[in-house]
């Protein structure tokens, strides 16, 4: 029997247990024995749960038994998850974790721990819910150097853009359902202001370029400002608003960013709806790869947890395999404004305007909208030539965001 621990028995906790108890004889016969949930640590009791008699809420009874191999953190926040995390590391056990906030925060740190001790630190639940991304970064795109990784990673918002495109519904009322539904941070301004995507794409570039980026530090924007009326206009410019992650190296520095971008119908992106992340990945070799699922929620989360465990448990994952981050300085990062990208700019004026605003932005591409708006689609360009360029037109955007290509 392979003795395990859940850390944390909230929505994750129970969507573990949950697919571990219901895949029971799938899951022994991959790891060639058993799966046993030995504990449950949480400062809650659960007496009407099944494995209600598992709970401790002590982690020193974890800690201090040798059947217990691997433990699962699904506490969230970074205290005391981080503090749990080191000490199981230390006591020689293998950690899996869905919390985005300790991996984006003390990855490098937990990863060279977890080598030091001969045992595994695996995170595939920290990105895009239940979609494998990050194995398959670390695997199957070895043989490539990643360019770029873009995407829709958080859920939450992503649901709420939907239903205010779709269904014109009022921002309030849909984050209270996606709080219901399970797919909100436990503080939803993590959510909405960008931050939780933030963590996920500080993630993705350290799995990418190696370098570990404060995710406090990288330029967010979250949906707060986003409007019924600028998901409209998308719309009628053929594409969609759409919370997006991006990093890329930019003179061997890495560029990270979260911010609401207007996605054409041509990218899969734009057609990600409801809770569903999507993630593109360039690179050298193969080109894009563009990964979709469910990217929040009990048992899409659950079932990347697991896929950890079971990782780890069959004997797949080794120490060796784990990767090797440095917590970038300032020389490592770059400035969001060398970003290079089409913009749509939009701006009230008269056809006079749109010419001047065409020629400052260099492109042929515009769009008149109602009320005396016009959109302009620049050329591709850096943020500090797209601002210089419209400072010197004179005319003020409304709204201004940039391009997914
Ligand atoms: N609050 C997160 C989201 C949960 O909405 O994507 C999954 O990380």
């Amino acid at each position: 029997m392979l003795q395990i621990a859940l850390l944390g028995f909230g929505v994750v906790g129970n969507g573990t247990a949950e697919v571990i108890l219901q895949n029971q004889k799938q899951i022994a016969a991959y790891c060639g024995d058993e799966v046993n949930i030995k504990y449950i640590l949480d400062l809650r009791d659960f007496p009407e749960h099944p494995l209600g008699n598992r709970v401790v809420h002590d982690i020193k009874i974890i800690l201090d038994d040798p059947e217990v191999t691997l433990v699962a953190e699904m506490m969230g926040g970074s205290h005391p998850a981080y503090d749990f995390t080191c000490a199981a590391l230390k006591a020689g056990k293998h950690v899996v974790t869905s919390n985005k906030e300790v991996v984006a925060t003390f990855g490098a740190e937990l990863l060279d721990l977890a080598r030091e001790n001969h045992v595994s630190y695996l995170f595939e639940a920290s990105v895009g819910g239940g979609i494998p991304i990050i194995r398959p970064m670390q695997t199957d795109l070895a043989s490539n150097e990643i360019l770029a990784v873009s995407g829709i990673l958080n859920g939450t918002t992503n649901f709420i853009l939907t239903k205010m495109k779709n269904e014109g519904a009022a921002f309030a009322d849909v984050l209270k359902l996606a709080q219901q539904k399970g797919y909100a941070e436990a503080n939803p301004a993590a959510d909405v202001e960008g931050l939780d995507a933030a963590r996920k794409i500080v993630i993705l570039a350290a799995l990418a370029f190696g370098k570990l980026l404060d995710p406090n530090k990288i330029s967010t924007t979250g949906i707060t400002g986003i409007t019924q009326e600028h998901t409209a206009l998308a719309d009628k410019l053929g594409g969609a608003v759409k919370l997006i992650g991006h990093t890329e190296k930019v003179d061997g520095r890495v560029l990270a960013l979260v911010s609401p971008f207007l996605v054409f119908s041509s990218n899969p992106i734009s057609h990600v709806d409801d809770v569903y992340n999507g993630i593109l990945v360039d690179t050298n070799m193969l080109g894009r790869a563009f990964f979709y699922g469910a990217g929040a929620g009990k048992l899409p989360t659950a079932s990347a947890v697991v896929a950890d465990i079971l990782d780890i448990l069959s004997g797949r994952s080794t120490d060796r395999r784990l990767p090797h981050w440095t917590v970038a300085d300032e020389a490592d990062i770059a400035d969001v404004a060398s970003l290079s990208c089409r913009r749509v700019y939009v701006f009230e004026g008269c056809p006079r305007c749109e010419a001047k605003a065409k020629t400052a932005l260099k492109t042929e591409d515009s769009v008149w909208l109602c009320d005396g708006k016009f959109a302009v689609i620049s050329s591709k360009m850096s943020a500090t030539n797209a601002d210089a360029a419209v400072t010197a037109t004179g005319l003020c955007p409304v709204l201004s965001l940039p391009v997914l290509e």
